[in-house]
């Protein structure tokens, strides 16, 4: 499936086939190919939890309002970023980049995010986020569909996962062999009402 038809067909699919086992293969090169995703100063704040466990899957439908594509579907992962990305991980994703880059890059990292946690937030929620759409649209490449998700409990879901408190949860995504496909696409914005041409 070229990337159009990826984009075109990818919907949020919300019944999946239970019985459906995702190999160890599939599942590495989904993952592998979000790893691929852009992120603002290489810092990677991923962290992608694979919740393999009937019963933690089981416990995190109870606080996903019952949705059955928490059990059901071949992969559940909970998209999780380090807040402290910047902090951590500057120094070592640039150790191979030339010494003045790395001289400029490092310092730099550390003024942009330092005692801005909002920033450190909405940038550790921009990285999960396009990791999601990659994930998705790698999932229709491979035959799969999937279903992005933040009707959660994100605070109890934190505690089931041993979610580290520098972290945060961003969204779940389901991927699975869709059982029931979505009905038609319906209440899509007007294009010229959401393309504006260079100001408000
Ligand atoms: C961040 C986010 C959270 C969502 N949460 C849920 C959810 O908890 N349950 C659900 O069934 N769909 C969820 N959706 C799917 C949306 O309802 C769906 O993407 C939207 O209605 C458009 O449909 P489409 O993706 O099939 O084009 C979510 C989508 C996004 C992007």
């Amino acid at each position: 499936m070229d990337t159009l038809e990826a984009l075109r067909s990818r919907r949020a699919v919300k019944h999946y086939d239970a019985s459906h086992v995702m190999s160890e293969a599939e599942q590495r090169e989904l993952l592998e190919l979000a790893l691929l995703s852009p992120t603002a100063f290489n810092l990677q704040h991923w962290r992608f939890v694979v919740v393999e466990e009937p019963a933690l899957r089981r416990e995190i439908r109870t606080l996903a309002w019952d949705q059955a594509q928490v059990t059901d579907a071949s992969l559940l992962v909970v998209l999780c970023a380090d807040l402290a990305s910047w902090q951590k991980q500057a120094a070592r994703v640039w150790a191979d980049a030339p010494q003045a880059a790395r001289d400029f890059l490092v310092p730099a990292i550390d003024a942009y995010y330092r005692d801005a946690p909002q920033v450190q937030r909405d940038e550790a929620m921009r990285s999960c986020g396009i990791a999601a759409q990659s994930l998705m649209l790698a999932a229709r490449g491979m035959g799969y569909d999937s279903c992005p998700m933040d009707g959660f409990d994100f605070d109890k879901v934190a505690e089931l996962i041993n979610l580290p408190s520098d972290h945060c949860i961003s969204l779940m995504l389901a991927i699975g062999k869709a059982a029931i496909p979505a009905q038609p696409r319906i209440g899509k914005l007007p294009f010229d009402e959401v393309v504006i041409r260079n100001r408000f």
